[in-house]
């Protein structure tokens, strides 16, 4: 059975639908620190930050595969520095302590383009080089990768991880994230109402819609264990685009949708990480392709939110 840590929040929610449907309603048991409505078949409350909890359900459920995504993002770890690091931290190790002493068959951990700062390459983030991170959530995914590939290599525990860029999807909101106005924009244009970004307006940062994001994790997963040979993370690329650029993809949907700048810290942040990342590795050891360019995910996006308001 499979464990997903964090499952009530934007990526949780989508990946529990699709591991369900991959490999059954009563193959996938979804776990968060609250209770939430989507919760699916089997659902048990998780802090993460308590290993002897997380080993319980290991041993309950008899799981054999973890996709740990609870973390607390780059905009909001900024405001909490200790207690972000202490999550993110203490979480991961507790699930890749509970997965070497239980011979967890494999470990999903999603990295991020956050590990990148600003004395890296800013125009093309490469596979492996300089990672200086300026928030607190960089330091902890670059610390999350390094522990991955040492469990891997001391402990033999399959972990596998992607850095994921900012992801947007129609069904679930981010929380706490520097790329989360790329979400918010397109729930502005459809009401209607006028988007105040706080990024500023050629900033451009990495971005991927759900649905080629769940193909990636999918994938990687379900990928030959020889193929998966870096055990850090793989950067996955899809689109990258500024505020102006994908703007100007909903105006062509929408010619009446209105936009003003207000950057705030999180354009900081944005600044710091690459335009795009070299997604070359993953492509050539197990086959990444992405599908949706910008206005292929606006298309969908708007048509799928409009669905959503005017039912509500
Ligand atoms: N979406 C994340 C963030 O903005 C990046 O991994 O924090």
């Amino acid at each position: 059975m499979i464990l997903i840590t964090g499952a009530g929040g934007q990526i949780g929610t989508v990946l529990a639908k699709a591991l369900r449907k991959k490999h059954g309603a009563d193959q996938v048991l979804t776990t968060d620190i609250r209770h939430n409505d989507l919760a699916g078949q089997f659902f048990e409350i998780l802090d993460v930050t308590d290993g002897v909890r997380l080993l319980e359900l290991v041993k309950e459920y008899n799981i054999t595969q973890i996709y740990h995504l609870a973390s607390i993002l780059s905009a909001k770890g900024e405001k909490h520095p200790i207690p972000t690091w202490e999550i993110n931290m203490g979480t991961l190790l507790n699930v890749l302590e509970v997965a070497s002493k239980t011979g967890i068959e494999k470990v999903f951990y999603p990295s991020s383009i956050a590990i990148y700062g600003s004395e890296t390459n800013l125009t093309l983030g490469p596979q492996f080089g300089a990672q200086l991170p300026t928030t607190v959530y960089g330091i902890s995914k670059v610390a999350g990768e390094l522990w991955c590939d040492y469990y891997f290599k001391h402990f033999g525990v399959d972990v596998r991880s992607v850095r994921l860029p900012g992801i947007i999807g129609s069904g679930t909101l981010p929380g706490g994230g520097t790329t989360d106005y790329a979400v918010e924009i397109y729930h502005s244009a459809v009401q209607g109402k006028v988007f105040e970004c706080y990024i500023s307006e050629d900033e451009k940062m990495p971005m991927m819609y759900m649905k080629d994001a769940m193909r990636a994790i999918l994938q990687l997963m379900g990928a030959p264990s020889k193929d998966i040979k870096i055990r850090q993370s793989y950067n996955i690329a899809s689109m990258s685009f500024s505020p102006k650029e994908i703007y100007a993809s909903i105006k062509k949907v929408l010619p009446d949708f209105e936009l003003v700048y207000k950057p705030d810290f999180r354009d900081r942040i944005a600044k710091s990480w690459p335009d795009e990342i070299d997604d070359s590795r993953a492509r050539e050891d197990w086959g990444w392709q992405p599908k949706y360019d910008l206005d292929a995910m606006t298309k969908v996006m708007l048509d799928s939110l409009s669905k959503q308001y005017l039912i509500k």
